[in-house]
């Protein structure tokens, strides 16, 4: 069941280390967080997403939880969190937590009981071999680092042990079946935890690593769908307004398995990486070279090619409108800004495509003034990620508004270049990248057709031709190059047009059936 709501909805990721620290210490924290909802609803945003914001030795930034019922200390308190819910409520702004249902951090009481010699109710709530010199094919694993004679599993970093989901295929006696008592109690276990924060006012989750849940699973993913479809079967009973967006990149499983939405996530070969930036050329990894030659759509006289975006795309969306949602995002806290690449008006194209697309948009905090990627040292466990994490940039005051501490003592460096953009210096220019953003989302939130579900139809999408698209009876037109585009309209679009420019970035002129789209021009057209 997806949720209503959603039809609406534009997402603010919010990384809360570097949203806003209303309380001097230096760090970002919930009543920050509370102190801007007002900027959050001026952008049209009416949903949230926070990354994890529990109790952690912040080895990877707070994915390694060891309290999932707790907010950390630098961020307040549970009940702030609880007033957060309440206040974004009152300003019609849904909140979604970050779940983290794949490992704990190793420090969590869990793993503590789990890692001892002597048998007790956590044994098995991680994965474990059945001797200290036993591994694993294919799995990560650790030694030696428990009084228990057995090797653990990892998910990710060495501090995030993996949760016992148990295995779809068992090829070791260790290993226990996904339907196994134990694999069972660890779904009840992160249920309660969910439950746990919907009963407080949450709206939901994005849920990290959703697809990494079953071991030795199928192609289709199978085991780990059906640990989903048992979640989502709860939240129909108890919370049916929930809303669940997974980070799992195959929307045809993620939405069959019951998210409402699933991430459309930079990856090699093509898709989204080649539309923003483009990691096609980038030795295949958005981990190798960044300064590659980029050839993504929404840079300017770059070769670009919006069929390599569609070409991946169109498969997807088809095969998934009827289930829910594909989610576009500006960027996220574990990708490079899409400000590295692209420039202002490159920008303007690049977020008016995104937020009149179907699916449920998100954008990253920061990204909404072209926040830059900056060369900083890594922090917790961020490593090239880091750079997309800095504090925001809100005014011209000391730390860029983000905190009245030290500049010493601040979490991250804040962008100190000359040209920083910030709110403030934003506000005032109807032209700026922030009140680009805002109209293109009030324009989506007026317009039924440019919402989640209404209709996508391509246009036209030859090259050299201006990119257009229909959403519905609007027409959407975008020339990310540096010259003057035409288009014959043919005939089934033209058809439903009045002609009236409801959004525009650039030129844009109409005369019987053609469509001139001055350089770096975007259009929506009734
Ligand atoms: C997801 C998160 C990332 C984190 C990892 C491990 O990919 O987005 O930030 O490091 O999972 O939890
Ligand atoms: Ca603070």
């Amino acid at each position: 069941m997806t949720a209503e709501w959603l039809k609406d909805a534009v997402f603010y990721e919010i990384y809360p280390q570097s949203f806003k620290d209303s309380n001097g210490d230096g760090i970002g924290d919930i009543n920050g967080i509370i102190q801007k909802l007002d900027y959050i609803k001026s952008l049209g945003c009416n949903a949230l997403w926070i990354n994890p914001c529990y109790d952690s030795p912040f080895k990877d930034a707070g994915y390694d939880v060891r309290d999932y019922k707790k907010v950390a200390p630098r961020y307040g308190t549970n009940e702030d969190l609880y007033n957060l819910f309440d206040e974004a409520h009152k300003s019609g702004i849904r909140v979604l937590l970050d779940l983290v249902p794949g490992h704990t951090s190793e420090e969590h009481p869990w793993f503590l009981e789990s890692q001892k010699a002597e048998k007790n109710e956590y044994t098995d709530r991680f994965i474990w071999t059945d001797f200290c010199f036993q591994g694993t094919d294919g799995l990560p694993y650790i030694g030696g680092e428990s009084e228990r004679s057995a090797c653990y599993i990892l998910n990710f970093f060495k501090c995030q042990p993996a949760l016992n989901y148990g295995f779809y295929k068992t090829t070791a006696p260790w290993q226990k079946s996904f339907r196994d008592a134990s694999a069972l109690a660890t779904r009840e276990a992160i249920k309660d935890v969910m439950r746990f924060w919907l009963s407080h006012g949450c709206d939901g989750f994005r849920v990290d690593m959703a697809a990494s849940l079953v071991k030795n699973d199928d192609e289709k993913k199978s085991g780990t769908s059906e640990v989903w479809h048992d979640i989502r079967r709860m939240l129909d009973q108890e919370f049916p307004d929930a809303a669940m967006v997974s980070e799992w990149n195959d929307p045809s499983l993620a939405l069959r398995a019951g998210f409402d939405m699933d991430f459309y996530l930079n990856e090699p070969g093509g898709g989204y990486s080649t539309l923003m930036r483009d990691y096609y050329n980038n030795g295949g990894s958005i981990h190798g070279d960044r300064n590659c030659e980029d050839h993504s759509y929404f840079k300017k006289d770059a070769g670009g090619n919006i069929n390599r975006f569609l070409g991946q795309y169109l498969s997807r969306y088809e095969n998934t409108k009827d289930l829910g949602y594909i989610s576009m995002l500006t960027c996220n806290h574990d990708t490079i800004r899409p400000r590295y690449s692209l420039g202002e008006e490159e920008l303007k194209l690049s977020y008016a495509f995104i937020f009149t697309m179907p699916g449920v948009p998100f954008l990253y905090y920061g990204d909404e003034i072209g926040m830059k990627y900056l060369e900083v040292p890594t922090k917790e466990g961020g490593y090239f990620r880091t750079g997309s994490r800095t504090p925001m940039q809100w005014d011209e005051s000391a730390n860029l508004g983000f905190s009245t501490a030290d500049a010493s003592d601040i979490y991250l460096p804040i962008d100190d270049s000359a040209d920083a953009p910030t709110v403030a210096s934003q506000e005032s220019d109807p032209d700026s990248l922030l009140n680009t953003v805002r109209s293109i989302i009030a324009l989506r939130h007026q317009e039924e057709e440019l919402q989640a579900d209404a209709p996508l139809y391509i246009v036209c999408s030859d090259a050299g031709k201006p990119f257009v698209y229909r959403r519905g009876a609007l027409l959407c037109v975008v020339n990310p190059e540096g010259k003057e585009l035409d288009v014959t309209l043919p005939q089934n679009a033209a058809m439903h047009l009045q002609g009236d420019v409801l959004f525009e970035i650039g030129d844009i002129s109409l005369r019987e059936g053609i469509i001139s789209i001055g350089a770096q021009s975007f259009a929506v057209i009734k």
